[in-house]
């Protein structure tokens, strides 16, 4: 797609925000949720955001999933100017290069796995045998396979979020974004879910993004960033994730 290949940007990190803020509302009602984010994430990251409620986690998420634009600074993904785009262009963008992963699973009710899958490649002008095929291999993808033809309602909780982390991946996006992809599920499809989220990372390349109030599944993050009252707070990089070890032999 031309808008997100200009020659001059190789060496750009996939994602960089600078001097970033958002304000929601105006006047006396104006709430500014970011207050100036600087962040680079390279390809290929696993970076978890954390934070108190309302510190801006979910707003920096919205802005870098192209589904918002900042009040002010630039947000450059792969050297492209979003900030700058029209509304048109930034959906595009969003559509070809990033997946989304929500609390609440945002799964259509009464439609079956197989056709929630499908749904991303409707805008894409795929064929009817080609979108049912790419949906059929990410449900196999993410464990699904002999589910496709169940509602979300016949469903678990770590089933449904193992759908939406299928609707994502379909489109095979850079960027995988979860805003708290555990915060319905208990420990144990907790843990499933982060196991399935580090293995796309690992094995496909697909650079995550994920906010979680949880440690246990932060540490599966190579990277830490911390949000405090609309900027980053810390930036902590770690050697070993909660991933390896679980590769690791006892
Ligand atoms: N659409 C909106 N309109 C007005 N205020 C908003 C909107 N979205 C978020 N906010 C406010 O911005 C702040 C940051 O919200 P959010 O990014 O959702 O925080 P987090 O995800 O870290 O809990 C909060 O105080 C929230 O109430
Ligand atoms: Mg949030």
């Amino acid at each position: 797609m031309s808008v997100a290949a200009p020659a001059a940007t190789a060496d750009a990190p996939l994602i960089r925000l600078r001097g970033v803020t958002k304000v929601y509302g105006e006047g006396a009602l104006a709430f500014q949720a970011l207050r100036g984010v600087d962040l680079d994430i390279a390809r290929g990251e696993f970076v978890a955001i954390m934070g108190p409620s309302g510190s801006g986690k979910s707003t920096a998420m919205n802005l870098i999933g192209c589904l918002d634009r900042p009040s002010a600074g630039a947000y450059l993904f792969q050297g492209v100017h979003v900030e700058a785009l029209a509304r048109d262009e930034r959906a595009r963008l969003r559509r070809r290069f990033f997946g989304f992963v929500f609390q609440g699973f945002n799964l259509l009710a009464r439609t079956t796995a197989q056709e929630n899958v499908e749904l991303p490649l409707l805008y894409r002008g795929a064929s009817a045998a080609e979108r049912h095929a790419a949906a059929a291999r990410a449900l196999d993808a993410v464990g699904l396979k002999g589910w496709e033809h169940h509602t979300p309602g016949e469903l678990s909780g770590g089933q449904q979020q193992r759908v939406a982390i299928a609707r994502a991946i379909v489109t095979e996006p850079a960027v995988l974004l979860a805003d708290e992809p555990t915060g319905n599920l208990d420990t144990q499809r907790s843990v499933e879910i982060m196991e399935l989220i580090a293995r796309l990372n690992r094995e496909r390349g697909i650079t995550v993004i994920m906010v979680t109030h949880e440690p246990d599944m932060a540490a599966y993050a190579r990277r830490v960033v911390r949000f405090v009252d609309g900027v980053v707070e810390s930036d902590r990089h770690h050697a070993h994730t909660a991933a390896a070890a679980a590769q690791e032999p006892a």
